[in-house]
């Protein structure tokens, strides 16, 4: 099926050393939030996901208390074609602390059914981002980017992954995404000192404030796009024009598409498009991580392919 762009990424640390200010947030192109009339904030596009994938997989596992911090693939029964090997391996680092206390915001977004229930709450958005963002981003890009990397070994969930494996290949990418959502997502409004991402999810009169954040996870903005023409969106297309030069991000694909729309919403020159995507090749030292093309990674989601 899919074959991956045989690019060579690079580490985004090595990057980020250089990009201080880049940080991408990828958004669904069909994932909309919104208050419901219960005053529920809820995701329409991940709400049908969670439905589909109740009707499809068995959930294994959804017990946590409202303290608990929101892990991901928390109700996925997985169906890997090498069953065991890859099973093993997200069995494996789902359990493993150094890597779950990273708290990846690049893995809930669509993984975490605990996630979304959050977004029910600011307080508990809120909650969940004051731990995710007190980690050492630069530690924990290093353990996504060797999670990756192992990912595509043989002896784990390479085969699913070049049989177009949609959780294996989405898992890929969510990993080389988390340093720039990282960045995005622990954003502050500068006037109320509010996370920017609290106030994007909460806002029932503006989903494509919330949709700008699954711009680094592969998904555009589309034009007629309205979301709110503020500071904290300036500030994160700032950081994802920065991390849409580096080669391999999905914000090299989504960015400028994605900031167009913006501008003809805000004004022409509220996010620059004078950048040169994917300019940035990640050579030298560190690890080289072959990336999928970010349109295969988006069919992907949208045929998704486990049986
Ligand atoms: C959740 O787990 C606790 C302790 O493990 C258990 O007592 C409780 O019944 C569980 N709740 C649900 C809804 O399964
Ligand atoms: C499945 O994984 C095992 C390692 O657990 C490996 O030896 C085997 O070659 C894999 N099978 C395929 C078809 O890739
Ligand atoms: C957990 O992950 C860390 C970071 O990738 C790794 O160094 C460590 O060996 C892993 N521990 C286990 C028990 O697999
Ligand atoms: C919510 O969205 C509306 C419409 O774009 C905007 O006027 C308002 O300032 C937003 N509220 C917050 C808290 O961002
Ligand atoms: C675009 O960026 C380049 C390099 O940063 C700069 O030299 C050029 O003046 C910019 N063009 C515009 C129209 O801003």
């Amino acid at each position: 099926m899919a074959r991956y762009n045989p690019l060579y990424l690079i580490l985004i640390t090595v990057l980020c050393l250089s990009c201080v200010s880049a940080q991408p947030v990828e958004q669904n192109a069909n994932m909309h939030s919104g208050r419901h009339a219960s005053g529920a904030i809820i995701a329409d596009r991940q709400s049908t996901t969670y439905q589909e994938k109740a009707a499809r997989d068995i959930v294994t596992a959804s017990n946590t208390t409202s303290t608990d911090m929101p892990v991901p693939y928390d109700t996925l029964a997985y169906n890997f074609a090498n069953t065991t090997s890859c099973t093993d391996f997200y069995t494996k680092w789902r359990a493993n602390k150094t890597i779950t206390d990273c708290h990846a915001i690049s893995l809930l977004l669509e993984n975490s059914n605990a996630f979304f229930h959050t977004l029910r709450s600011s307080a508990a958005i809120t909650r969940v981002l004051e731990t995710s963002c007190t980690q050492d981003a630069k530690k924990c890009t290093s353990i996504m980017d060797d999670l990756a990397a192992d990912l595509l070994k043989s002896e784990n969930c390479r085969e699913d992954y070049h049989n177009g494996n949609s959780v294996v290949k989405g898992t890929y990418r969510d990993l080389v995404a988390y340093e720039p959502m990282y960045r995005a997502t622990c954003l502050r409004n500068p006037v109320t000192q509010k996370y920017c991402f609290v106030d994007a999810a909460s806002n029932s009169t503006s989903p494509d404030d919330y949709n700008i954040y699954f711009m680094p996870l592969g998904n555009s903005l589309g034009m007629g796009s309205k979301p709110t023409c503020s500071e904290c969106l300036q500030t994160s297309m700032d950081l994802f024009s920065g991390w849409a030069k580096v080669d391999g991000q999905p914000l090299a694909t989504t960015y400028l598409p994605s900031a167009k729309a913006i501008n003809a919403h805000c004004g022409a020159g509220f996010a620059t498009t004078n950048i040169t995507v994917g300019s940035d090749a990640v050579t030298g030292a560190g690890l080289a991580i072959p990336l999928p093309r970010v349109g295969m990674v988006i069919s992907a989601l949208v045929a998704l392919s486990f049986v």
